[in-house]
């Protein structure tokens, strides 16, 4: 199933378009099945109702451990770096990764989990991370894994919206020189989720922790009252294998449903061909696995591909700027996948860091999360690359369970800050305003797909009408992905940002109604409205305008209380850069926020503000431009 030509990959994508029940149901046959499917596709937009390999048998941890364990047994699986350099890196073959699953499977039963249960995760980049994913996998229960980072109250929400019935986590996590208390963020979430019945605690950090009698119990105790033996439950294919939060633009995050069948062998199908994966590489993507990047591209694509998977504890700068240089020389790595936002801010240090390391073992390069802007991309090809590794820029979304419109590495002429071209089975269309087909080379518009793929989400949970409206009911039978997009006199897809009130900060996705929820919440704001601005290294930045009568004429104070309700709220990863105290906002005589005209100014613009004569009180721009000059 690997393309290793220009040539393969014209034919294999018209192959995909013009017959794709017999394309996928020829990849599908790289995976193992109990069963067979009866209908590789059902699909219809509308409902959304979409259906891939019905009838089949599986479970995937059969493909990404069981199925390797013969003539792979011993190869390394996971190799996890730590936080502290310092520290010893540790590998897991698949033998030792298909024990410790079957192992911890065990103890999810005994702690009452079984078939269908929702299964929160909260834990630190570690290999029991993985573990605990594949684990939940295993025995069909359904995994909702919650990045580090976010709130208490993030975390009950999720928790409560999908109703999880446990909980495994850690008693902290490092990040570079920071320790986050995860033990303590769960305890507080877990006073306000009635139907959570065990915490499983990993000891990670060693700090002390409060252990509620009758809920929580530790890891390390758990294993020892079980076997490692655990056969896998079977699955259907359209049975859901988990469920992520994501932001959209409205104030909660929704829950993108993923079911076993499709996702596996897109994910599978995907990593194979995007990163010219060959046996024996080592494969190192720096994203964390409370996002769809690591569920896809560390966990669930490398491992159903028989991979070497890196899985980092740390941040890109710590101890130092080397650091991923020093993985990369120490791990040997073949394929590095990053974000711009880590280039950027590494590229920021100058060529110092890089002085010395052995980078030779490069041969594959991956972006992924955000536009890469042009600079960036050079940076990346001749520094890390040295001109001989190409640049895989992937655009996909949490929905689309994994890349989209990417080159495929070694096969598609790349082009700085072009994702290029789709996937085979990828149908993009651009749109106008009206859904109306924009045709043709050199043009621009809104992107949607047009066509069903193995890895696209089936559902939200728990509100299948909020995915009919979020996605599809925009233009009639096309998913919208929020995106704008160009395509060059070449057919080449360019990603332009998103065309929804979502930003992108440091790859991060943030609602801004879910900041302006979170900074209303501080007493003595009225209102707040929050755009996004171009961010040299964030690649966006958070500019919240707010009104707050309230503060006393201490601004900076009032400021720091509510960059602490967002951490409180939502987490630290939604702070404002900027708050800028008004008076009013610019409002339509309908009530409306005219964002437009809040983004022009964000990004120091004042000079277009184009027409504002449907403002309420066109003179609160002026007050706000005025303001907006004052801020530092
Ligand atoms: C949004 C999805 C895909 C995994 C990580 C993010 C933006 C993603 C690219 C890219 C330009 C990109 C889009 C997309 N995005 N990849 N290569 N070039 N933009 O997943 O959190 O669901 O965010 O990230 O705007 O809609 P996510």
């Amino acid at each position: 199933m690997q393309i290793t030509s220009f040539n393969q990959y014209e034919e294999d994508y018209k192959k995909s378009i013009e017959n794709p029940e017999q394309f996928w149901g020829e990849v599908a046959q790289n995976f193992q099945w109990r069963k067979p499917w009866f209908k590789v596709l059902s699909w219809n937009f509308n409902e959304p109702d979409i259906k891939w390999f019905e009838g089949a048998k599986l479970n995937i941890t059969e493909n990404c451990l069981d199925r390797h364990l013969e003539k792979n047994g011993d190869k390394p699986a996971i190799i996890w770096e730590p936080n502290n350099p310092e520290e010893e890196s540790v590998t897991l073959t698949y033998k030792m990764l298909h024990e410790r699953v079957c192992r911890f499977a065990n103890v999810l039963k005994r702690n009452g989990a079984k078939k269908g249960d929702r299964i929160c995760i909260y834990m630190p980049m570690v290999p029991e991370l993985a573990i605990a994913v594949l684990a939940c996998a295993r025995i069909g229960a359904v995994h909702s894994v919650i990045f580090g980072g976010f709130s208490a109250k993030s975390i009950a929400d999720r928790i409560n919206d999908s109703q999880c019935k446990l909980v495994i986590t850690a008693d902290g996590a490092y990040r570079g020189n920071k320790q986050i208390p995860l033990k303590d963020v769960i305890d507080d979430a877990l006073i306000g989720c009635p139907t959570v019945e065990k915490c499983i605690v990993l000891t990670h950090v060693r700090t002390p922790v409060s252990m509620l009698k009758g809920r929580d119990v530790w890891w390390e105790d758990e294993v020892k009252h079980v076997n490692d033996i655990c056969e896998a439950e079977e699955m259907d294919a359209e049975d859901m294998l988990f469920i992520l939060y994501t932001s959209g633009s409205t104030g909660k995050p929704k829950g993108v449903v993923h079911t076993c069948g499709g996702y596996m062998v897109y994910a599978g199908y995907t990593f194979t061909n995007v990163f010219n994966y060959q046996p024996g590489e080592v494969y190192f993507c720096t994203a964390d696995i409370g996002w769809i990047t690591g569920h896809s591209y560390i966990v669930y694509g490398p491992l159903s591909q028989g991979a070497t998977s890196v899985l980092f504890e740390g941040i890109p700068t710590y101890p130092n700027a080397s650091r991923f240089w020093d993985i990369v020389e120490k791990h040997k790595v073949n394929t590095l996948y990053t974000a711009p936002t880590a280039i950027r801010s590494l590229m920021s240090f100058g060529e110092e860091p890089l002085q010395g390391k052995d980078l030779s073992s490069i041969r594959v390069l991956g972006s992924v999360g955000e536009p890469i802007n042009e600079e960036a991309w050079h940076w990346f090809d001749e520094k890390i690359g040295h001109g001989k590794a190409p640049i895989v820029d992937t655009w996909w979304q949490t929905e689309t369970g994994g890349i989209m419109i990417s080159p495929i590495a070694t096969v598609t002429p790349t082009k700085p800050s072009y994702a290029t071209l789709p996937l085979p089975g990828i149908q993009p269309i651009l749109v106008d305003e009206n859904g109306k087909e924009i045709e043709g080379n050199g043009v621009s518009g809104n992107l949607c797909i047009k066509f069903p793929w193995p890895g696209m989400l089936r559902t939200t949970y728990g509100d299948h009408e909020r995915c009919k409206q979020t996605y599809f009911s925009t233009y009639e039978n096309l998913y919208f992905t929020g995106d704008g997009c160009l395509r060059d006199e070449d057919g080449y897809y360019r990603i332009t940002g998103r065309v929804d009130d979502v930003l992108n900060v440091s790859g991060h996705r943030i609602g801004t109604a879910e900041v302006e929820n979170a900074i209303n919440m501080h007493a003595g704001v009225v209102e707040s409205a929050v755009v996004g601005y171009p961010h040299d290294v964030k690649g966006q930045g958070i500019y919240a305008f707010v009104i707050n009568p309230e503060m006393h004429g201490e601004a900076e104070l009032t400021k720091k209380d509510i960059l602490q309700t967002v951490t409180r709220v939502i987490g630290a990863i939604a702070k404002p850069d900027k708050i800028l105290f008004v008076f009013g906002l610019p409002k339509t005589r309908s009530g409306k926020i005219m964002r437009r005209i809040l983004r022009k100014i964000a990004e120091g613009d004042t000079a277009n503000l184009g027409d504002t004569s449907t403002l309420l009180d066109p003179g609160v721009v002026e007050e706000i431009i005025a303001a907006s000059k004052a801020l530092k």
